[in-house]
């Protein structure tokens, strides 16, 4: 297939946390290139992110990054048809590198400029095709699709009805699926980030050895959630003996946190399916790429409904997801004078 075709190209960037992300996507579904220059290493040693350095790694780092997306998508300046970066919510510092980045590239170029919202970015990533099924092209989600944005910062249960239409449902009432994984990553001793290490460390539970048992807060009435009882319940757990955990404690401990995640996610997302009558479920965002989270909405989902999932590293930050929400929302494009200010709030549109 000559890509070309495909339609309008897309550079995409994604600078709001701790990789500098940029992409190119054509016809908003075609990955033609995405490069995620990871800073875990730099922050790894703080146990979490430091916004000053982020930031001063993003500016060395953005440049060759977009040298080297165009390069690998086999493509020059002279093939893009928009520049789409995110423009909140983030980290202030972070966001500004990519997005200014951006918007003089669009400027110096004369080409449009799509200010992306990073939890729309996560979104689309249910419409990008994995690389590996190229050429199958299989279908697009169809509308009204439920959704559940399950990150570092956010978990939100939403109905798109249209391209850019949503309605929130509920989300989190305190900590984000995403910032629970990483905090029960740190009691339990396990490096950053918590959600892959917590992830790998329920997969060690030796045979024969239980999962911990942990609540699950159903807040009943309501498609609301949250998991800060569940982390203060793995505090306790962290102290009960006084004495420091063995290994087969801690993986004990991570896969009943994991289980009881995973089950309210999936159970409260499949009851939101079913009573708003979706077409389709797109499961997104940082905790997107737990295996048990995959695992068990796949089970709990009647079969008519398509599980809409991206292949894990499309689930973490990219740019890939950033060039297809541009592409889906190109008639928001301007012309990069007149763009706004980062917003490092933002929400998303309902
Ligand atoms: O979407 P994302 O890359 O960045 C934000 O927009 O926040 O999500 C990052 C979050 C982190 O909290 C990380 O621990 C979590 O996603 N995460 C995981 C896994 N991989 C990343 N959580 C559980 N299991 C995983 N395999
Ligand atoms: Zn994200």
């Amino acid at each position: 297939m000559n890509m070309n075709k495909v339609g309008i190209n897309v550079l995409g960037i994604d600078t709001s946390c701790d990789d500098t992300a940029v992409a190119v996507v054509a016809g908003g579904r075609h990955i033609r290139s995405s490069l995620v220059l990871s800073q875990q290493a730099l922050h790894a040693e703080h146990g979490g992110v430091v916004p000053e350095v982020a930031s001063r790694r993003h500016l060395e780092a953005i440049r060759p990054a977009v040298t080297r997306a165009l390069d690998e998508a086999g493509l020059t300046l002279d093939d893009i048809d928009l520049v789409a970066a995110t423009v909140g919510p983030g980290l202030a510092g972070s966001l500004m590198v990519g997005y200014n980045f951006g918007r003089a590239l669009a400027l110096g170029r004369g080409l449009p400029f799509a200010p992306v919202n990073h939890l729309e970015g996560h979104i689309y990533s249910a419409w990008l095709i994995p690389p590996d099924r190229e050429g199958e092209d299989p279908p697009a989600p169809a509308l009204p699709l439920l959704v559940l944005i399950v990150s570092g910062g956010h978990t939100e249960l939403v109905l798109m009805t249209d391209h850019g239409a949503y309605q929130r449902l509920g989300g989190t009432r305190d900590d984000a699926a995403g910032e629970a994984f990483d905090k029960v990553g740190r009691l339990l001793g396990l490096p950053y980030p918590g959600g892959p290490s917590v992830q790998r460390a329920a997969a060690a539970l030796p045979e024969g050895i239980e999962a911990a048992t942990l609540p699950r807060a159903w807040m009943r009435g309501s498609y609301d959630f949250s998991f800060s009882g569940l982390k203060t319940a793995v505090l306790h757990l962290t102290r009960d003996t006084g004495e420091p955990l063995d290994e087969a404690r801690i993986d004990a401990i991570a896969a009943g946190f994991q289980d009881s995640v995973a089950d309210v996610l999936a159970t409260k997302t499949v009851a939101a399916a079913r009573e708003y009558g979706a077409r389709g479920v797109a499961l997104c965002g940082g905790v997107a790429a737990n295996g048990a989270v995959r695992e068990r909405l796949r089970r709990l989902l009647p079969a008519e409904l398509p599980l809409h999932v991206p292949p894990p590293a499309l689930c973490t930050d990219n740019g890939a997801m950033i060039a297809a929400a541009g592409y889906y929302r190109r008639v928001e494009a301007v012309s990069p004078a007149a763009s706004g200010l980062i917003q490092p709030n933002l929400a998303l549109p309902v």
